[in-house]
């Protein structure tokens, strides 16, 4: 390990943190690699469905019962993540962070086997059964991960390390729509090895897991271990003395003992949650439904269709403009406001879609427009990582306390999976309906989310809890209706009431 790497925020980091951080973050390059490799070997695959179909009823299959099975097998992931985001508070204070982690590895093995095997069986019921499965293990990994992450890096690091499982998942993207090339793994004989694959960090990530240590935090905090949890501190930090982090979660245990837990329910008929549970509601809504996913899922069918030459080059271009601006926005993030950078990728997202259709409903005309549309998915998926993409995961973190975080984050990742689901089920029946013009539909959201965000949603970088809670208490009487009001009231106040609206107040 260069020296360099070691001495990182002046905190060393040590053989054993290092691997459990790369541990951990298997699972989130399992994530990103199920949600890429369906793109590119669709045609093929479905070509299979239709075999199958052709096998078992000595037809061939109806176009549309085709669309519904392959958006089925799209979306059926989307399910299974909602379902099993739900168990995430439960499962990890149950089993603890790394038996949890381990114990999901059976999904991702089973759903895996599934769809390595469905050809073979000829069964494309084992392949939706099998998305639904590995999605399941997704929903589990988008908690657990940045979970153990967090709570296994020291403070000055939890930041560095926690992006981690955001590359992760570009990374895995990426790795997915590569391998899925017609050249590698994304053929006629081998998309079985393709879906199958994703077994292989599966089995990494159980034989490095017991190596590494259990959260001293959760072990401290949840279990009351004290001497448990200094043990695993000494082997993450490598020092003998560890008095001062000890005293941390001690601070941090006695804040939690100190907030009640706040259950679903109590979230939205307390008015002092109610705002801010549907703005996050809203913003998990501008980052699915700004039609991202739609790229990630179909990108190859709409190269295709927009005159593309190579459609499945041209997604795995789309899966290194993901990287590349995941990495921008990781430095953006921190020099600039959080609402600020969400409504510049909405608005250039919802410019690129424009230019995406202008684009599509000129390419009789005009040839090199399938360039253009190229362009401006490249900039569609760059803006959604500046803004929509990793943003409204920071306001549920910081519009809540520990209080009501759990409850506010579960709601929040339901609302996101659900519509994630509805995107990877419709695009195609809506996409078959509109033709070119498809993409103004993801325009119109985005220009509704972009007013949204203007209008409703406070800054919220640098302040603390109560600053920003303050933002809402003395609006929460009227619940959202009002905002328009109080932002009138808000300008007879001191400055520092303003503050919340932050470097792009409105006026
Ligand atoms: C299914 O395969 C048959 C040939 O076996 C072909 O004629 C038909 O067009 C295919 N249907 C679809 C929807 O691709």
């Amino acid at each position: 390990m260069p020296a360099g790497f070691q001495q990182l925020g002046g905190e060393t980091v040590t053989g054993t943190l290092a691997l459990s951080v790369f541990t951990a973050v298997l699972g989130s390059l399992e994530f990103g690699y199920n949600i890429g490799v369906i793109n590119a070997p669709q045609k093929i695959i479905e070509a299979e469905y239709n075999a199958t179909w052709v096998h078992r009823y000595g037809e061939p299959i109806p176009s549309g019962t085709l669309t519904s099975l392959w958006s089925l097998s799209v979306a059926i992931f989307s399910i299974g993540g909602m379902l099993s985001s739900f168990c995430v508070g439960f499962v990890s204070e149950w089993l603890g962070r790394r038996k949890a982690m381990l114990i999901n590895n059976m999904f991702a093995f089973i759903g895996g086997s599934l769809m390595g095997m469905s050809k073979l069986c000829g069964s494309f019921e084992m392949m939706i059964l099998g998305r639904f499965i590995i999605g399941a293990f997704c929903g589990l990994v988008s908690g657990l991960t940045p979970m153990y992450v967090g709570e296994i890096a020291p403070t000055s690091l939890r930041g560095a390390l926690g992006t981690l499982h955001q590359l992760a998942i570009v990374t895995g993207i990426l790795i997915a729509q590569i391998l899925g090339l017609d050249s590698l793994l994304g053929s006629e004989h081998l998309w079985p090895v393709l879906m199958g694959l994703t077994i292989v960090p599966t089995v990494l990530q159980m034989a490095l897991l017991p190596f590494c240590p259990e959260s001293p935090r959760f072990l401290y905090i949840v279990r009351c271990r004290e001497h448990h949890a200094k043990s695993g501190l000494r082997r993450l930090t490598g020092r003998q003395e560890v008095g001062d982090m000890l005293a941390e979660m001690k601070e941090e245990k006695r804040r939690m003992d100190m907030e009640r837990k706040v259950s679903i329910l109590e979230l939205f008929r307390s008015p002092l949650y109610r705002q801010p549970i549907i703005i996050s509601i809203l913003l998990q809504l501008s980052q699915q439904l700004s039609g991202v996913n739609a790229i990630f899922y179909y990108s190859t069918t709409i190269f295709m269709n927009a005159g593309v030459q190579s459609p499945v080059y041209a997604t795995i271009g789309a899966g290194v403009v993901n990287c590349a601006f995941t990495v921008v926005s990781l430095f953006l993030v921190e020099r600039m406001g959080r609402r600020t950078l969400h409504m510049l990728g909405l608005g250039g997202m919802c410019i690129c879609a424009i230019i995406m259709t202008i684009a599509l409903a000129l390419l009789e005309s005009v040839p090199f427009m399938s360039y253009i549309s190229m362009l401006a998915i490249f900039g569609f998926v760059a803006f959604f990582e500046v803004g929509p993409g990793p943003i409204p995961w920071f306001f549920v973190a910081e519009l809540f306390s520990q209080g009501p975080r759990p409850a506010a984050m579960a709601v929040a990742g339901c609302s996101n999976w659900t519509a994630n689901f509805i995107i990877g089920m419709g695009f195609q029946y809506v996409a078959e309906l509109c033709g070119p013009y498809v993409f103004l539909i993801f325009a119109a959201l985005l220009l509704f989310f972009l007013i949204f965000t203007f209008f409703r949603v406070p800054e919220t970088r640098g302040k603390t809890f109560d600053q920003i809670s303050a933002t809402f208490h003395h609006s929460s009487a009227g619940g959202m209706m009002n905002m328009d009001m109080d932002m009138d009231m808000d300008m007879d106040k001191p400055s520092t009431e303003m503050d919340y609206l932050g470097e792009e107040s409105i006026n």
